[in-house]
């Protein structure tokens, strides 16, 4: 049987920090706030919880709140109290696929504002039968293409030149997807006890993958932009290694300025960290200001990640990374202990969009736009006190509360029929900062926003006035993390 991982009482008051919002018993708040991250993926399945009295110590309730919360979780099939072991996190089998910010919706006319990612675009079909015209010159392979299908390296070799970064083919290897790429990244770069820089509120997957690597988190904090200069200064001596989200950042959909870039790019290099780029977002321009040549560019050993899923289908699982050529004989080796290589059908139809220059299909910037706009306008009629991003890409709006409740939101959203994801995902090492924020990505069609923004108005309206916490404060906060 799989051993747990211990989760200390300390950082489950962190990640459940302001748990005391709402009304109702204090053991079912407490409950719904475990409950809650870890459907959100905050508290993964396998974990062991803090024992009931070092979490009452810890959040200064009593003994009998903390039991009656463990309790409630294990009455909903949460967790289970295994002799010897304490009491153990377990996601039903049912629900697995919602533990995390893929969270299906709830019950059959349930929505989700969770992933950023959407249905395949129109014309996919028509792609694939296109791809479907090269099909012999894969067949001539043996389909196992540990750094991925020549045909398409090249093609990605010719893009990245294209934009300024003259690149061989032999300096790509295509992964399953951008997350696959950075796992095998953090895998060759990362040791345990090294600090890396993130953004913060950033890309919680790759948040998770560092952790699990061992590394220490070193965020920069939000200000005006996801990479306040002083702050890349300050932090850059200290750590070894950084990763960067310069387009469309997710989740806030920020584009870092061409001035930016070349600043962050000369203080990170000069510092001699090792920078990785996620550009899996940089084709997901949906109008307005245009992209900024790569942030490579300027640091051209800087590592790129990208990634068709979000220009043009998730269900590809294709990604890929740019690396100096001494680093890809490392990158395929540990590929090799995973999956051999990535499908080489799918590896065919991106390299045939990127042929046809359709990496995003015509339409989609269109289709992307409407459902911002019609999210946006939802929600500024809705919840007018609510401060709301206008992004030129990505996938998402990002809200800015006018109260610090984002968890209890979601847990109230819930009740309602939706499933969010709170804003405390997206900060690593402080969460409570994130109770002012939530992500709404634009995976619904105009037709359905209205529907899924009348259910946030409700379970707005649920939670109330007087619920708002101490955790906006960053003083307090920093007291704790
Ligand atoms: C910044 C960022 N990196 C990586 C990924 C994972 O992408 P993929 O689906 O290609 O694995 C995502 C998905 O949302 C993302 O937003």
């Amino acid at each position: 049987m799989e051993r747990p991982t211990p989760l200390s009482a300390h950082r489950l008051a962190v990640i459940i920090d302001s748990w005391d919002t709402g009304s109702g018993p204090a053991y079912r708040r407490l409950a719904d706030r475990i409950r809650a991250a870890v459907m959100d993926g905050r508290i993964p399945t396998g974990t062991r919880l803090p024992s009931e009295r070092t979490l009452a110590e810890a959040t200064g309730l009593s003994r009998t709140t903390t039991a009656r919360a463990y309790e409630t979780l294990r009455e909903t099939g949460l967790a289970r109290t295994r002799h010897g072991s304490g009491t153990v996190v377990e996601v039903p089998l049912g629900a697995a696929g919602s533990t995390s910010m893929l969270g299906r919706p709830a019950g059959e006319d349930g929505l989700a504002l969770t992933a950023a990612a959407t249905e395949a675009p129109e014309g996919f079909a028509r792609l694939v039968e296109h791809a479907l015209r090269s099909l012999p010159a894969v067949l001539a392979t043996d389909g196992y293409l540990p750094d991925g299908l020549p045909f398409l390296r090249e093609r990605l070799a010719a893009r990245f030149a294209a934009q300024g970064l003259p690149t061989d083919p032999e300096q790509i290897v295509v992964t399953t997807g951008a997350q696959s790429a950075l796992s095998l990244l953090i895998a060759v770069l990362v040791r345990p006890g090294d600090r890396v820089m993130v953004e913060s509120c950033g890309y919680p997957h790759a948040f998770d993958m560092l952790t699990r690597a061992g590394a220490r988190l070193v965020p920069l904090p939000l200000g005006e932009t996801p990479w306040p200069l002083d702050d890349v200064a300050r932090i850059a001596p200290a750590v070894q290694t950084a990763l960067i989200v310069a387009d469309h950042h997710n989740p806030t959909g920020a584009l870092m300025s061409s001035q930016d870039r070349r600043a962050v790019a000369r203080t990170l290099s000069n510092a001699g960290v090792t920078t990785i780029v996620d550009e899996t977002l940089r084709d997901v321009s949906i109008g307005g200001a245009p992209v900024p040549e790569p942030y490579a560019v300027h640091d051209p050993r800087a590592i790129v990640i990208g990634s068709a899923a979000k220009s043009l289908w998730g269900g590809l699982r294709i990604g890929w990374i740019r690396a100096p050529r001494s680093l890809v004989p490392r990158l395929v080796q540990e590929r090799m202990l995973r999956d051999l290589g990535t499908a080489a059908l799918d590896q065919l139809v991106v390299a045939t969009a990127l042929e046809r220059g359709e990496i995003m299909p015509e339409g989609r910037a269109a289709d992307l736009r409407r459902r911002r706009d019609a999210l946006i306008a939802a929600v500024e009629d809705r919840l007018p006190d609510w401060r709301l991003s206008r992004p030129d890409g990505g996938l998402s709006v990002w809200a800015t509360l006018p109260e610090a409740v984002s968890s209890a939101l979601s847990i109230a959203a819930q009740e309602e029929g939706l499933t969010l994801t709170p804003g405390p995902r997206f900060f690593p090492t402080h969460p409570a900062l994130g109770e002012r924020h939530l992500r709404l990505p634009l995976v619904l069609p105009p037709e359905r926003v209205e529907e899924a923004v009348s259910r946030l108005a409700r379970a707005w309206a649920r939670l109330g006035s007087g619920h708002a916490l101490a955790p906006g404060d960053p003083d307090a906060v920093d007291l704790i993390a």
